[in-house]
């Protein structure tokens, strides 16, 4: 799509393309929502928008794609990506900040169907944004939050080498929650060596996020990871 370039984005890891989905892609990404993304009971979110009837939970995942390109600025953006495995539809992955050009600080937060999970989709997933975060866009800071009980994702954060940002209490569904935050700076991203991820269309894009012009690299380590791609 010509006037929104970011459509043009793609993000590819050893198993996964990641890039903004078309109208029957969302549809197929609303239906692996509706057939299930945590087991029945569990609240992973502070938005239980994956909890409720299965139609209710397709037309949450809608119903956010459209309102995050709705509501896109340069200074307060949330990139949606559907996350396709075999040219199938299986998860989403998303980046967003506020005030980028200034804090250099994004957040990222992620979900695949029940049937994809445990697989090592979702730490590919996160690469792949940590990639787009740190080596495309010059974040300094990246954060994710996760409930206490969720191992898989705090697993993770543990594995890319976040620090704790600290424990939050949510009130979620009239139960009180209690929320790990983690952050990982570019310094630390920057020291491991991460699995490849390639990166289309950035170019194109890069003044939708705010970030006129390319970046300098925070540590001579980038330009070796680039030229590496
Ligand atoms: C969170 C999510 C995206 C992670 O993706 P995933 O593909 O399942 O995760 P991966 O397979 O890449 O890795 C999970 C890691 O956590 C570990 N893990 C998973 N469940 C665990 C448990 N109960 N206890 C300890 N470790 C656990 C895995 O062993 C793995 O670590 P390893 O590579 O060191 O073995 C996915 O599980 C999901 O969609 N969950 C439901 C929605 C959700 O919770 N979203 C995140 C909200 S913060």
């Amino acid at each position: 799509m010509r006037h929104w370039p970011v459509t043009q984005l793609k993000l590819t890891t050893p198993d996964l393309v990641l890039r903004v989905p078309d109208d029957d892609q969302l549809d197929e990404l609303a239906q692996v929502a509706a057939d299930g993304v945590v087991p029945p009971g569990a609240v992973h979110f502070p938005q239980p928008w994956a909890s409720g009837p299965s139609e209710q939970t397709a037309r949450n995942v809608l119903q956010n794609h459209w309102w995050a390109r709705g509501d896109w600025r340069e200074d307060n953006w949330r990139l949606l990506l559907a996350v396709f495995c075999d040219g199938q539809v299986i998860g989403q992955q998303n980046l967003s900040a506020r005030g980028f050009h200034i804090t250099r600080e994004a957040r990222t937060g992620f979900w695949l169907g029940r049937r994809f999970q445990g697989r090592g989709f979702g730490t590919q997933m996160r690469a792949a944004a940590l990639h787009l975060a740190f080596a495309c866009l010059g974040a300094e800071l990246v954060t994710s939050t996760a409930f206490a009980d969720n191992a898989a994702s705090r697993r993770i954060s543990e594995k890319f080498d976040y620090e704790s940002n600290g424990r939050r209490r949510l009130a979620v569904d009239q139960h009180l929650v209690e929320a790990h935050e983690a952050v990982l700076t570019a310094e630390r991203w920057h020291r491991r060596n991460h699995g490849p991820t390639l990166v289309k269309g950035f170019d194109e894009c890069r003044h939708m996020f705010g970030v006129p012009a390319a970046p300098e690299p925070v540590d001579p380590q980038v330009g070796k990871l680039n030229t590496r791609l």
